[in-house]
């Protein structure tokens, strides 16, 4: 049976105070709303439609960068759950299937949970995820008689022993397209909200005899995304379930809780994390290597048996080959450093290709900028550039070539060559002490 995805996206998220719609708030270096794409494609359904509002042109223009299949249609005033669903009606007209309405700030799902909840047609007409918890809070309350949901009560609309209820509402939800519109035209806004009410439906449902189930999952997985607090919370799951993912598979972590992960960070088996270390997104690291404490990483890709920091910073554009290593205070930004190269201290390097076993002196910098546009530097295979190089770009040092510390490289460095860019040392023997003694003495004069 083809499935179609309804995301529910209008509201306005109030409690996050922010400019920003709510669903477009980062988890893992992605808007919510991506993740439940993401999510939401793992079932390959036949349409994914997302109803937006507030800030609907922003979230328009994600969703559809994000993924050229998604549809999107606008609910122009907010009024409630049931009404934001109703809204797809007209899209869905053609559809034959079933519907499962998902929810843009809902991020935690996991894929095997929707599979199931999917799956859990095939043994009823209408199939809702609930979880049961110590703190139903504000929660819709799902009331079931034996294995069989009677209704879904809204927190407000409940009774004191309906709030005692600890099986709640996640709000997603699965039934056929065919009834779910036909229990739509239903429901309506008589209630202490003053909105039509998704979860009303259940009650209709079952007074047309049609069947109603709770699928159970776990809290955490339908937790919804209100406020910054409950994102931070929300980031903190993503992260532990990325955290005992890479131990699962091999990778060595001194202090898990310390390492922060991106949403497609990928890490091979036998590497090492030390504390402290951020993964921004686009980042690979091949099996083997060491990313030591305190470093960043975004959009990098790590060779095999590659070390990296303490304190090293690899940004965009950053390809380090096998067996590289990037020391203490080395900012490295579009640049591709061969098999064996080492920038081991208090080095820029951007704009950079550097061949395989160079040697990068401490202080090395790749002047990449002159103010309007971004050049290259080039340096060969076997290279030693001394320390507090300035290779002001576009440049080129030659393989096994050789330039002197302190150097302004200004001009290409032919193979081989030695390259001195600084002003020659003249010594005056016996100066330093003579001008020492003067100024002692003028300091005294001062003091008197
Ligand atoms: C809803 C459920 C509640 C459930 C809870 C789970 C209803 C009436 N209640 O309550 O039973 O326990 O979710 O988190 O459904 N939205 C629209 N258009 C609207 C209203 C809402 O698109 O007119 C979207 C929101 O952007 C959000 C989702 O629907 O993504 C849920 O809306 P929200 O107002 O957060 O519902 P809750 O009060 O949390
Ligand atoms: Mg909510």
């Amino acid at each position: 049976m083809s499935v179609a995805l309804v995301i529910l996206a209008a509201g306005k998220g109030t409690r996050m105070q922010s400019e920003l719609p709510k669903v477009l708030h980062h988890l893992a270096g992605m808007p919510m709303l991506g993740h439940v794409i993401n999510t939401g494609n793992s079932i390959s359904p036949a349409r994914m439609i997302i109803v937006t509002g507030h800030g609907a042109q922003a979230v328009e223009t994600f969703a559809k960068d994000f993924n050229k299949n998604v549809e999107t249609i606008v609910q122009p005033e907010q009024l409630g759950t049931g009404h934001a669903i109703d809204q797809a009606r007209e899209t869905l007209a053609d559809f034959h299937g079933n519907v499962i309405i998902l929810y843009g700030d809902v991020p935690l799902l996991k894929s095997s949970t929707l599979a199931n909840l999917n799956a859990s047609l095939s043994k009823a007409d209408l199939s809702v995820l609930g979880f049961e918890t110590e703190t139903p809070d504000r929660y819709g309350r799902l009331v079931v008689d034996n294995d069989n949901l009677k209704r879904i009560i809204e927190f407000k609309d409940a009774s004191k022993s309906e709030k005692a209820i600890k099986l709640c509402n996640s709000g997603l939800m699965a039934i056929s397209k065919t009834l779910l519109f036909e229990l739509l035209t239903k429901i309506n806004n008589q209630n202490a909200s003053g909105e039509f009410y998704l979860p009303d439906i259940v009650e209709h449902a079952v007074a047309a005899g049609k069947s109603c189930k709770v699928m159970l999952c776990n809290e955490l997985e339908t937790m919804g995304v209100n406020s910054r607090a409950e994102l931070s919370k929300a980031e903190l799951e993503y992260q532990n379930r990325r955290r005992n993912a890479a131990l699962e598979n091999g990778v060595t972590m001194l202090a898990p809780s310390t390492v922060h992960f991106s949403y497609d960070t990928n890490i091979g088996c036998d590497t090492i994390i030390e504390q402290n270390v951020v993964f921004g997104p686009g980042v690979t690291v091949e099996t083997g290597s060491q990313i030591k404490a305190f470093s960043h990483l975004e959009g990098a890709f790590v060779a095999k048996g590659s070390i990296v920091g303490p304190y090293a910073r690899l940004r965009p554009g950053t390809q380090l080959e096998k067996n590289v290593k990037i020391g203490n205070f080395v900012e490295v930004k579009e640049s591709r450093i061969a098999t064996g190269a080492k920038v081991n201290h208090l080095s820029y390097i951007g704009n950079a290709s550097i061949g395989a076993r160079a040697n990068i002196g401490a202080g090395t910098i790749t002047c990449n900028f002159d103010g309007v546009m971004k050049h290259q530097t080039k340096i060969g295979t076997d290279a030693f550039i001394g320390s507090n190089t300035m290779l002001v770009a576009p440049v080129s040092v030659g393989k096994e070539a050789l330039t002197a510390s302190g150097s302004v490289i200004v001009n290409d460095v032919p193979n081989g060559a030695l390259a001195l860019g600084r002003s020659k040392q003249v010594n005056k023997p016996g100066l330093a002490i003579k001008l020492l003694a003067r100024f002692r003495s003028l300091k005294a004069t001062k003091k008197e």
